[in-house]
């Protein structure tokens, strides 16, 4: 049995009680998986993904969940994408054959990871400088595996990356001098583009950062460096880099569940699956509290409203506290029971050891989060 299948029953068990409850019934704050409307999301995007050049490889860092990244795989993604070692090492011992870490791994354990899963699994890492394509190599040659590497150009984000294409190359020349890992091709990822409301432009940002990534590309196989993989986008740009001839596949994962955080921004179609649930704790006047504060409730970037009541203004997230304000005589009341949308989804779901997974308004399982936090798996 994998970890991921172990924990899964782990978590089964402890939360046993809590299957068979109806939406309303789960003890709160609790975190509310609408697997019918995630089915609908992630075929949505798979069928998208038919009409255009590119191939989808989620990103898992919104959900952390081993059993929908088996989903998008099914519907037709070529792998996922990751954030951290630790996620890699659970998405690959859970049967996801092409595992990115799309981000720079560098801290010595786990380095060991990636390079000890990679002596069974495909694992591929995001690199932008020579010395941990040295670290890389050693720890893969020393467990007797093989590390592919992406070279990460920043197109714009400024975030991590080689700054431009020039600076790609000793990267590059250190991975084809080096033993125990292999030059799969690039990275550039248009993070700064994501929320630009103005369609236009994002349409006209993402361009620029495409083209800077492509033309790195072309810089380096004119050099002896033929990228097989060109790898970037997002859920915000998902329809404009997958469309790109150049572009060999997107890293889009949060349309699989949705936020407040993208919200309106992205075109497709894309509904929320993903809530708080929280229960009234009080009411005063036109205020109800709920027990979903922010210590349940992802509140990056937006303050998240209530899901089904448009009057409720939400005015503040403390801890432990959800203050919604009504313009007259509340709809809900003591004990009345209330979801709230994800603001961010990655760091709503972080918070929590599981979905509670609804069919037909039924938790039917409880799926964990896992890797939950920044570290290794439970
Ligand atoms: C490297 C990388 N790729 C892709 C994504 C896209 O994820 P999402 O679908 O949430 O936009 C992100 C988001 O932060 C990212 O950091």
């Amino acid at each position: 049995m994998s970890v991921a299948d172990r924990i899964h029953e782990q978590w089964r068990e402890r939360y046993s009680d809590q299957i068979g409850r109806a939406r309303d019934e789960v003890t709160t704050p609790a975190l509310l998986l609408d697997l019918d409307v995630a089915k609908r999301n992630i075929a949505k995007m798979a069928d998208n993904f038919r009409d255009l050049p590119a191939e989808l490889r989620p990103h898992i860092k919104v959900h952390k969940s081993a059993e929908l990244a088996r989903m998008t795989v099914e519907a037709g993604a070529i792998g996922v994408a990751c954030a951290t070692a630790w996620e890699a090492k659970v998405m690959a011992e859970s049967g996801i054959e092409d595992v990115l870490v799309a981000n720079q791994v560098v801290h010595p354990d786990k380095v060991r990871v990636v390079a000890e899963t990679a002596r069974e699994h495909r694992i591929t890492v995001a690199v932008d400088d020579p010395r941990n394509v040295d670290q890389l190599a050693a720890a893969a040659r020393e467990v007797g595996a093989e590390l592919e590497l992406l070279i990460e150009i920043d197109v714009g984000m400024g975030r991590c990356g080689v700054r431009d294409r020039e600076e790609a190359l000793p990267v590059a020349e250190r991975i084809a001098a080096a033993e125990g890992v292999r030059f799969r091709g690039m990275q550039g990822y248009e993070g700064h583009c994501m929320l630009e409301p103005d369609r236009d432009v994002r349409l006209e940002e993402a361009h620029k950062a495409n083209a800077k990534l492509v033309d790195a590309v072309d810089f380096l196989a004119e050099r002896g460096h033929p990228s097989e993989v060109v790898s970037g986008g997002g859920t915000g740009t998902w329809y404009i880099t997958g469309a790109h001839p150049r572009i060999t596949e997107v890293q889009a994962g949060s349309y699989a569940l949705m936020d407040c955080f993208h919200g309106n921004l992205v075109p497709g179609g894309f509904e929320v699956a993903l809530t708080v649930l929280g229960t009234v704790i009080s009411t005063q006047g036109n205020t109800v509290v709920l027990d979903c504060g922010r210590k349940s409730v992802g509140i990056d970037f937006v303050t998240p409203p209530l899901a089904h009541h448009p009057d409720g203004e939400v005015r503040f997230y403390a801890e432990e506290h959800c203050l919604v304000d009504f313009p007259d005589r509340p709809p809900l009341d003591l004990g009345d029971r209330a979801e709230v949308l994800a603001g961010y989804g990655p760091t709503t779901v972080n918070l929590y050891d599981v979905f509670h997974v609804l069919e037909d308004g039924v938790v039917t399982d409880v799926w964990p989060v896992n890797p939950r936090g920044p570290g290794p798996p439970a």
